[in-house]
């Protein structure tokens, strides 16, 4: 039975206005449905369901009229990314249609008080919870990165049940806010060596397929760094539907008692190969090289100018980073060092919820193995995977080698 503080209860009888009501009518619906006893107080809020060609009008006019009902965000909320960058979409080919109803979209979520932040590493730009700090976060790669290398929790919250949370600063104790979900049911022994990023990318992949939504807990990647982990993490909430994982001897949980559970099932991976050919296609030929999936942070952005060494590129080159990071990289001389060689660094934006088709893309080189389990259901493209110097070489040449 859900119980309700006096301050919960008032949101709900619609004493604060009837946008709050809505929005604690979300919050205490799931908790009714998962069997929640509580609600909590979150700390940060991610919201996701930004762009516009996945919302479409329908979805702009229920944001629009949400936010018409006055109603304000109480906890600092960041947002995913949009369909284009927010500045730059027109020299980037998008069109003034979609244009116009994506920037209507974020001034709707500004409207609300969300920081429109169109990232979804916002841990790359100061939402940073704390470890045990209960957060409502969307968007399954960070939610991924929250809870397992910083510790916070949060579930894989969607669109709306994000926004309910910003606006009611609550959400339903259930799942990864509990103690007794965060531990692992299934030890991944990894017995073969996972080097670049794409291993960890081809790593999140198999053991997301076989995860689904278990807690996975990783033995032999001692020694993993945060850039690591965002990739095996993104992976595996692409492939399968983990939201939680842990890393002996690396991530906070990872030692404490009783987080792997006794009765557990142990998966041995000691063979990359699967998930290589799996995330490629045969084609040759490539239009577009993308990284940025999840967003970069400078220091992939740092690799990438080194790897182009300033040569020229034959195809299109966007790496998509949340703008305050442009920033940072534009300061260091990294986005003119790109600009060079003919590539883009993008703020703001995704390419998997992106109308890539539109803009004349059939193909695309990426590291990112979340990007390429995406973009061919989501933005129709044929994808290469691999690592991040096979892709600047696809960039320059035009095509990959095999
Ligand atoms: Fe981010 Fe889009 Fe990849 S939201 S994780 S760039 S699929």
């Amino acid at each position: 039975m859900l119980q309700l503080s006096p301050e919960e209860r008032a949101m709900l009888s619609g004493e604060l206005g009837p946008g709050v009501r809505k929005a604690m009518e979300i919050v205490v619906a799931l908790g009714r449905i998962y069997g929640a006893r509580r609600l909590v107080e979150v700390g940060s809020v991610q919201v996701a369901g930004v762009s516009y060609r996945n919302l479409g009008e329908a979805g702009l006019d229920f944001l629009s009229q949400w936010a018409d009902q006055g109603v304000r965000v109480r906890v600092s909320t960041t947002l995913n990314p949009a369909g284009m960058d927010l500045h730059a979409w027109r020299e980037l080919g998008f069109s003034e249609i979609f244009a116009r109803r994506q920037l209507a979209v974020i001034e709707a979520f500004e409207r609300f008080g969300v920081r429109a932040t169109c990232t979804c590493t916002p841990y790359l730009v100061g939402n940073v919870p704390r470890l045990g700090e209960h957060v409502a976060w969307a968007e399954s790669s960070a939610v991924s990165y929250a809870n397992s290398v910083l510790g916070a929790r949060t579930n894989r919250e969607g669109g709306p049940s994000a926004l309910a949370a910003a606006i009611t600063g609550r959400t339903a104790a259930y799942g990864l806010h509990l103690d007794e979900s965060r531990c692992a049911k299934l030890r991944v022994d990894v017995c073969c060596p996972v080097q670049s990023l794409a291993d960890f990318g081809a790593l999140g992949y198999l053991v997301g397929k076989a995860a689904g939504n278990r807690v996975p807990y990783f033995v032999g990647l001692e020694g993993a760094g945060p850039n690591a982990l965002k990739a095996l993490g993104a992976a595996m909430a692409a492939s399968g539907a983990v939201a939680l994982y842990h890393v002996a001897g690396v991530t906070p949980e990872a030692d404490m008692q009783d987080t792997l559970s006794r009765d557990h099932e142990t998966l041995v991976v000691d063979d990359l190969r699967p998930a290589y050919a799996a995330l490629n296609s045969d084609v040759r030929g490539i239009d577009l090289v993308w990284f940025g999936c999840p967003h970069a942070g400078l220091e992939e952005i740092a690799e990438i100018v080194w790897l182009l060494d300033g040569r020229r590129v034959g195809t299109a080159l966007w790496i998509t980073a949340a703008r305050d990071v442009r920033q940072q990289a534009e300061v260091q001389g990294l986005v003119a060092a790109v600009e060079a060689c003919g590539g883009r660094v993008v703020a703001d934006m995704c390419a998997v919820v992106a109308p890539m088709q539109e803009l004349g893309f059939r193909t695309v080189a990426t590291s990112s193995a979340k990007g390429a389990t995406y973009l061919p259901s989501h933005a129709g493209l044929i994808v290469r995977y691999g690592t991040i110097a096979q892709c600047v070489e696809a960039a320059v040449s035009g095509a990959w080698a095999s």
